[in-house]
């Protein structure tokens, strides 16, 4: 096991109508609070008029950002930053999924720092501070809710690029497995993708003796296929959005990546394809992560020889580890279709145009400072471009 230094501060308030409390809970940390959302889904279902009753309540002010886009826009940050400096807000609330959350962090971001937020993601330079922030989460999916991370499309530019410090994990977030009953079903598979995919990501290492971690991801890993396949078949299940929704939160704090060595190129090169093509990142993952295991399960057949016998519960029996190793990739990709994710880049509508070029891309080759990605092996642009072949 590596040495580590781990903290989360996030506070989770989880269960049933809990989102109603969120004026009481603000209330010792905030004067005057921006108020961030997507597309209007917090209005149909609800949970916008819980929110605005519970602020008014407590005698909260407040300014609103709503229109945040799934994969969220510089532009909408970047008027969030003028307003959070022109209103004094000293205050973000997300009420929404990763992208609200993402764009609330960064906004929080630029509005404490002079010049161009997208510098960050651009250097990944040190901030010198960041607006406090907190969520009501209303997709369990990408774990920003909990995360210190915040992952930004610069339009402009086709880029989707990440940026993390401590300072950007929320204060607080607020999971009421309610909420998540009116999601329709493509967003649960691509939710339960991409929290199985930080999962993994951490999962897989070269890193010996993690024997902790390693069983705590395989739980949760479990734990979401079971739930996932009882959702798809009754998506108002409290129980089984509640395990979704710890599973997704605790897959993305950071717990289950510590003491080992991490492998971050799948999200690497998905990023590429909602970059460009705007894909849904957790649809994006299911086509990639499996192509990705498929070309670097030899560098450690061990670990994914495990993968396949403790997570896809594949049998002994079969003696040879290769067949072991590609059984459990099998297996999972079976799950991926159950779910009816899509699993080549053709399904998400993709063509072999700009494969070279995102592989350049991802690993920033043009640069002349090739940046090679992951962990159990590392990838050049070849690598990469093999993977989306
Ligand atoms: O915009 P609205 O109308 O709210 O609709 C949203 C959106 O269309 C809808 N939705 C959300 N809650 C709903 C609902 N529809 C019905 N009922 C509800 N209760 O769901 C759609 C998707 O929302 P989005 O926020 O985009 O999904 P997700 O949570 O999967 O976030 C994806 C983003 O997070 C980033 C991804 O790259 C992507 O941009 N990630 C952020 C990470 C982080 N900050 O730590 C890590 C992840 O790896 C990920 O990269
Ligand atoms: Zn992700």
């Amino acid at each position: 096991m590596l040495n580590f230094d781990y903290e989360n501060k996030t506070r989770i308030i989880f269960g049933e109508d809990t989102h109603k409390t969120v004026g009481e809970v603000l209330k010792p940390h905030a004067s005057k609070v921006l108020l961030h959302y997507g597309g209007g889904s917090i209005k149909s279902t609800g949970v916008y008029d819980d929110v605005i009753n519970s602020l008014k309540a407590n005698n909260i002010d407040f300014v609103e950002l709503g229109g945040v886009k799934p994969n969220p826009r510089l532009s909408l940050v970047n008027e969030g930053i003028k307003l959070c400096i022109e209103e004094n807000v000293d205050f973000i609330l997300a009420v929404g999924g990763g992208s609200v959350i993402d764009s609330a962090k960064t906004i929080a971001l630029g509005a404490k720092n002079e010049g161009d937020v997208w510098d960050f993601f651009l250097t990944n330079k040190d901030n010198n501070g960041a607006l406090p922030t907190s969520t009501i989460l209303t997709i369990p999916a990408a774990g920003s809710e909990a995360s210190s991370g915040a992952v930004i499309t610069n339009e402009d530019k086709e880029l989707k690029l990440s940026y993390g410090r401590e300072n950007l994990r929320p204060i607080f977030s607020i999971i009421n497995p309610k909420i998540y009953f009116t999601l329709p079903a493509n967003q649960i598979a691509n939710g339960v993708c991409d929290m199985m995919i930080h999962i993994m990501e951490r999962y897989f290492t070269n890193t010996k003796n993690t024997e902790l971690i390693d069983g705590l991801c395989e739980s949760t890993l479990k734990t979401i296929m079971k739930n996932a396949l009882i959702l798809k078949e009754d998506n108002k299940n409290y129980e089984a959005w509640s395990e979704i929704a710890l599973a997704g939160t605790i897959a993305h704090n950071g717990l289950l990546g510590i003491g080992r060595e991490q492998d971050w190129a799948s999200h690497n090169i998905e990023h590429e394809l909602s970059a460009i093509y705007d894909v849904a990142h957790g649809a994006g993952l299911a086509v990639v992560t499996p192509a990705w295991m498929t070309y670097v399960y030899k560098t450690n057949v061990d670990m994914f020889v495990q993968f396949a016998i403790n997570v896809m519960g594949v049998d002994v029996a079969y003696r040879d580890s290769d067949k072991i190793a590609l059984e459990g990739i099998k297996r999972l990709k079976n799950f991926f279709r159950e779910m009816e994710l899509p699993l080549r880049l053709e399904d998400l509508n993709i063509d072999d145009n700009k494969l070279e070029l995102m592989a350049k891309k991802a690993t920033n080759f043009e640069s002349g400072k090739e940046n090679l990605l992951g962990g159990v092996k590392k990838l050049n642009w070849e690598d990469v471009f093999a993977i989306y072949k």
